[in-house]
């Protein structure tokens, strides 16, 4: 069987030509902007965008003045970063299930529209727990199962006809148990605004380590 890692991986090298192109990637990017406001960066902070695509996340946030580290598995997405102001040296390639940085490495950690392709789901959670500073702050924004617009663009669109069988989404009374068995002491979990069905269809979730 192919290890899921590289079949994700090659989906979204592919994905990378044309991701900033589509109105679905155009909505995608105003999330994240959405979840970067919750982030609230200080200048001086040292930031992971986890799953950062084509860099658009880690590069705002370099412009906030903090130190913004983005990782993601794709190499085609991590060429495209590459030519976003200010993220030279700051990429890395890696799996979210096991994260090259040191205990305690980052003040913030922002996970858009990237952990339900996570080989494992919670140990993706703690590892974003380990690396973050006691009192640091998650934000994840991820499609949910309870809604159905969440479950027709993961697991009708995703997983049977791109094939991505791995892909996994969860209701938000889930997240909450998640969240809490990674080790978080404190978790909000919400749905989007309704008035924007794409952000309505994803669980909003600030988390404090
Ligand atoms: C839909 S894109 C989202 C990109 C960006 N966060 C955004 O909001 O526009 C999902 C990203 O997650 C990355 N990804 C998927 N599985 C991963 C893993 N196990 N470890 C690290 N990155 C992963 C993909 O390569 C892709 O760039």
């Amino acid at each position: 069987m192919e290890n899921p890692l590289h079949k994700h991986g090659r989906f979204f090298d592919v994905w990378a030509r044309f991701y900033r192109l589509t109105l679905f990637g155009l909505e995608l990017r105003r999330i994240q902007r959405q979840a970067l406001d919750r982030l609230k960066v200080v200048p001086g902070q040292r930031v992971l965008d986890l799953g950062c695509g084509p860099g658009d996340g880690a590069a705002r946030i370099h412009q906030q003045g903090a130190v913004a580290i983005g990782l993601d598995y794709s190499q085609g997405m991590l060429l495209t970063a590459q030519k976003e102001a200010g993220l030279r040296g700051k990429l890395t390639r890696g799996d979210a299930g096991r994260l090259p940085f040191r205990d305690g490495a980052f003040d913030k950690i922002v996970c858009t529209n990237s952990f339900h392709h996570y080989p494992d789901h919670l140990a993706s959670l703690r590892e974003m727990r380990r690396v973050l500073k006691a009192g640091g702050l998650l934000v994840l924004v991820d499609p949910r199962q309870d809604n159905l617009f969440g479950r027709m663009a993961i697991e009708l669109v995703e997983e049977r006809i791109f094939g991505l069988k791995e892909v996994r989404i969860f209701p938000i009374a889930r997240w909450r148990e998640l969240l809490k068995d990674a080790g978080f002491a404190h978790a909000r979990v919400e749905a989007g605004p309704i008035w924007q069905p794409v952000a309505w269809a994803e669980a909003f979730i600030e988390a404090t380590a």
